[in-house]
């Protein structure tokens, strides 16, 4: 298909399109050439989590857009053209197509935080359009094409967090328009072209942690705009600063630390917003620069050959937060009134590292305030210390950085059972209203170039400066967490909260989404240097925003969004209309759902061993065509129908619905992979459908029904503990296996009871594994993955809380469902109920002793050390940080432990339990085999039991 798109495509296109011109008026048509250039693009990338399946489908970018591809409205010509191209976060690797430099109307490229590698190509100097290259945070590496320099209308060139090389190109020195120029972090070389100079637009120019040499261009004086200079850590060897930086009037941060400098300090009193300095870790000799704004927070001249005394004007400097002079040659006194002028408020701070110079004594009285932190170490006024009583400041090793600080926690008076509690809900902390309960949008933000060392004296009015931006009332904005990371930089967790409002919505709609978002994405912010520039990390969507799922267009599709426009009447062939649907979208869901089921049913039979093949008459035949009497269940995949095939055997199918369905190859591979895992904990796959563009696959069926049917309180049976931990531990094997034993090795992701089945023996089975992703495996070098990092997924109740946080899916996220399954096997309550969560009150019921007082009425007695010990091992499983939660095998081994604890006549089930609701076939033999179930689930088909049975067949 992809041959025919490149040579025949654009033929059969242009009568095709001149046909629906006549036919639909306002049909939206992309470029055949943009289409092309989309498709190349995309094959060069390699997508895990198939974001990009339709990418050639997207959104008019004049709509409030949700999608990675959005486009410009039809042009005089009738063709739309790709506006922006955004693919922030997708775990995607491969590279970059040259073929991206045919979008001629792009503005925005983004493919920030990504896996990418190769180089940059040059054929994105072609997009004069473009007026967003954010490409940071990957792993590009080559050098920065000279083509680049021809984007006069690019705004903001970000390349940092990469491995680029080679050396800045004079060329850039064109891009008249850039304000941001951000190629930190590389390993670029040579000489910074003076040329640059030229750039009368530039704001924040970032070139640290890189290799440039060469001199220090006195020519960057005459960037007549320029607020930020960062060069950290190059090797400008020997060079000056020079004197002309005096003349740069707007600089609002200026770091030159460890550039190999020499030199005196130009004088830089005349820039009246200047607020950091850090010219640390250089060769500079000289004295201190006795004025300077009083806008300073940040002074660091740690590191050099200074000398002089410390200037008793700093006592001007009322916000200082850092004067770091340790290691030079400073003589003279220490002016006391640096602190004793100031008047500190809470979350104000002061560092004075003045240690290891030749400073004598103190000027003034010492009494410092709480928020000043002074270390004296290594000067000749710590000789006598003890008599002087400065003692205490005269250590000599740094206590930390200084730099760490941390937001408080926010407490709720609130009741717990209010709001929902499964993680996706909160209370607004800030709300005008008491107990506002509403979920919040999770967001990964990052300053990159702060101008202060303490961010808590500031972190109010950043909240407003961001509220303000983002159109949000104050208390909508929280800051979760902040951390200091080395640059230094501000890493940041952000939750947005919905208004209250009338409509007491505890959620934002997704035009509100969408707007948030795209406020992120586009930089429309109003700019503030003091805070410097920002990065977006992640803005993913979970809990009750995962529906709206940027990037996964199969979502949409599956809500019916995007459809075709009517194919019918146009004499094409077969393929050639499925190329031009593939170029051609607009919202019609019917439409759309006979397409794809058709697309689907283009297919090539395959054959996997172990599993059969079923006919899609087969299996209208075994569900009575479907019947809804016939089904059973619903799952996350599609409605699950008891079938009887014709040679009378009862299986349980599993039918994809619309938006369930896979590719055929994915969905083979599923089947490939799920043929391979066979324990006697795992419910079987005994063959599939995939006809009449449907995919099914067919499991045994368990007539038992589901462990959480078995909980309920209407459920007919009772289960006695022995039968619990029977369950759990069954449970517990089938989920090691595919942890440990399957290859590649599968995580569950969605445990639950009523994704546990028993059969008629009352033997656990677990189900509707391997129907999501698989576990991490090792990457090309070698190294193992130890996570997956993807949307979440899960049940509400079941999802792991760290996994929530991070999105990073380990083998600790199953442990932590299948804690919860024990808690109800334990308490028979539900995860959540009443808005109560079952960790939280199993936990509290344990601390305070009184563990007895949840467990299950319906359990019958039962040995309480056992059940003792099974509650902390479900408690443990549960523990909110993965690192304390035991692994499945320590899972297994404890439940075998617990087992052999139990007296003979528990752990097996009394016969009045009997009789089942299983077919009479089975309920027979069950009668003789009561010994046989309580033997077998304990030893087993097992991979690691090292333990022999507790109770031996007999
Ligand atoms: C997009 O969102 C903005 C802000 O919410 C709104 O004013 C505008 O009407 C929306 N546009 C469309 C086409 O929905
Ligand atoms: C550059 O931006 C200007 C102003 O927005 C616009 O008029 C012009 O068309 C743009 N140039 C290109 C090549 O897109
Ligand atoms: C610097 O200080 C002056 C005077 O206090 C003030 O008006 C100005 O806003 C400050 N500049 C910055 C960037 O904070
Ligand atoms: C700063 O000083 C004030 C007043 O003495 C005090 O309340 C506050 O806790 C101090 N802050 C820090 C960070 O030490
Ligand atoms: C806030 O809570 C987190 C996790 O519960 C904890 O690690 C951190 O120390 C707490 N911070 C403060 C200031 O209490």
């Amino acid at each position: 298909m992809m041959l025919l798109v490149r040579f025949c495509g654009p033929l059969l296109l242009v009568s095709y399109c001149s046909l629906v011109f006549l036919a639909v008026a306002r049909t939206s048509i992309t470029d055949p050439s943009e289409v092309n250039a989309l498709l190349a693009a995309r094959n060069s990338l390699i997508d895990p989590f198939k974001h990009l399946e339709n990418w050639d489908k997207g959104d008019p970018c004049t709509s409030n857009w949700t999608g990675v591809v959005c486009y410009d409205t039809i042009g005089t010509d009738g063709y739309r053209r790709v506006q922006e191209l955004q693919l922030l976060n997708m775990n995607l690797s491969g590279n970059l197509a040259p073929q991206l430099g045919q979008l001629s109307q792009l503005k925005i490229l983004d493919f920030m935080w990504n896996e990418l590698d190769g180089s940059i190509p040059k054929e994105i100097g072609n997009i004069s359009s473009l007026r967003l290259l954010l490409l940071n945070g990957n792993k590009l590496s080559g050098a920065l094409p000279d083509e680049l320099g021809c984007l006069s209308n690019l705004t903001r060139l970000q390349v940092d967090e990469n491995k680029i090389s080679g050396q800045i190109p004079k060329s850039y020195a064109n891009l008249s328009s850039v304000k941001h120029l951000h190629l930190n972090n590389n390993s670029i070389s040579g000489q910074i072209p003076s040329e640059l100079s030229k750039l009368s637009s530039l704001l924040h120019l970032l070139l640290d942690n890189n290799n440039l040499s060469g001199n220090l261009p006195s020519e960057l004086s005459n960037l007549p705009e320029l607020r930020i200079l960062q060069l950290d850590n190059n090797n400008f060897s020997g060079s000056e600063i020079p004197a002309t930086y005096r003349n740069l009037s707007k600089l609002v941060k200026l770091s030159l630390r460890n550039c190999s400098l020499r030199g005196a300090i130009p004088d830089f009193s005349s820039i009246p917003d200047l607020s950091y300095l850090d010219l640390s870790w250089n060769d500079l000799t000289g004295t201190i620069p006795s004025k300077l704004s009083v806008n300073m927070t940040t002074i660091n001249l740690s590191g050099n050959r200074l000398n002089g005394s410390i200037p008793g004007s700093f006592s001007n400097l009322l916000i200082l937060q850092r004067l770091s002079l340790e290691n030079n040659l400073f003589t003279g006194s220490i002016p006391a009134n640096i602190w004793q002028n100031r008047s500190f408020n809470t979350n104000d701070r002061l560092t004075l590292d003045l240690r290891n110079n030749s400073l004598s004594k103190i000027l003034g009285k010492l009494n410092l305030p709480h928020n000043v932190t002074l270390r004296l170490g290594g000067n000749p006024v710590c000789i006598d210390a003890y008599v002087s009583n400065i003692d205490q400041f005269c250590g000599s090793e740094a206590e930390g950085d200084g730099t760490t600080e941390s937001s408080t926690n926010y407490t709720t008076t609130c009741p717990i059972q209010a709001c929902p509690v499964d993680n996706f809900f909160e209370y607004v902390p800030e709300s005008p209203v008491p107990c506002f309960c509403a979920s919040p949008l999770r967001i990964g933000y990052r300053l990159k170039s702060p101008s202060f060392s303490y961010f808590l004296p500031y972190i109010y009015l950043f909240e407003k400066y961001l509220t303000s931006a983002l159109e949000l009332e104050p208390y909508q904005l929280y800051i979760d967490s902040f951390i200091w990371e080395e640059g230094p930089r501000v890493k940041m967790y952000l939750k947005l909260f919905p208004a209250w409002n009338d409509e007491h919505s505890h959620i934002f709609n997704s035009t509100e989404v969408q707007r948030l978002r795209r406020m992120f994405t586009s930089w429309n912010f109003r700019r503030t240097d003091f805070f410097g520039p920002y990065e977006l990390l992640n803005f993913t969507l979970v809990g009750p925003y995962s529906e709206m799922n940027f990037g996964t267009q199969r979502t949409r599709i599956s809500k019916g969004v995007w459809a075709a426009i009517t194919l019918g009447a146009i004499a094409c062939t077969v393929v050639a209309s499925t190329i031009v649907t593939l170029l051609i979208v607009r919202r019609n869901a019917r439409y759309h759902q006979n397409l794809s089921r058709k697309r689907l049913s283009s297919k090539i039979s395959m054959k996997v061993d172990g599993v059969k093949f079923f006919s899609f008459k087969e299996m209208a035949l075994a569900t009575d065509n479907f019947n809804s009497l016939a089904q059973v269940g619903r799952g996350g995949y599609g409605k699950v129908y008891r079938g009887i095939l014709s040679d009378n055997t009862t299986v349980a199918i599993k039918r994809a619905e619309q938006g369930s369905l896979q590719g055929q190859k994915e969905f083979f591979t599923e089947i490939g992979l799920l043929s391979r895992l066979h324990h006697r904990n795992l419910v079987s796959l005994i063959g599939y459908c995939d006809e009449k563009g449907e995919q099914m696959l067919v499991y045994e069926f368990l007539p038992n029904g589901t462990l959480r049917d078995w909980l309920s309180a209407k459920a007919k049976e009772k289960l006695n503990f022995g039968m619990r931990l029977n369950i759990a531990l069954g449970s517990a094997k089938g989920i090691l296996y595919l942890h440990t034993e399957a290859n590649p090795p599968v995580f569950h992701r969605d445990i639950k009871a009523s994704n546990i089945l028993l059969d008629s023996k009352l033997i656990a089975k677990v189900a509707d594994f391997g129907l999501s992703r698989l576990a991490p495996v090792q990457n090309d070098e070698g190294t193992l993955l130890n996570h997956v990092s993807t949307v979440v997924k899960g049940t509400p109740g079941y999802i792991d809380p760290e996994y929530f946080l991070t999105h990073k899916l380990t083998d600790k996220s199953d442990v932590y469902s299948l804690g919860i399954v024990f808690l109800e096997l334990l308490t028979g309550m539900h995860p959540i109920f009443h808005g109560k969560n079952i960790v939280r009150e199993v936990a509290m019921v344990h601390r305070a002793g009184m563990m007895f007082s949840v467990i299950d009425s319906r359990m019958g007695s039962y040995p309480s050390e056992c059940v003792e010990r099974f509650g902390s091992l479900a408690l443990r499983c549960c523990h909110d940080t993965p690192e304390n939660r035991p692994s499945m095998l320590e899972v297994v081994r404890e439940l075998e432990n617990i087992l052999k604890m139990m007296p003979e006549t528990d752990a097996i089930f009394s016969e009045s339990m009997y009789p089942y609701s299983g077919t009479s076939a089975s309920s027979s033999s069950f009668y003789t085999s009561i010994n046989q179930y309580a033997s077998s689930s304990v030893s087993g088909s097992d991979l690691i039991s090292d333990v022999t049975p507790t109770i031996n067949p007999r």
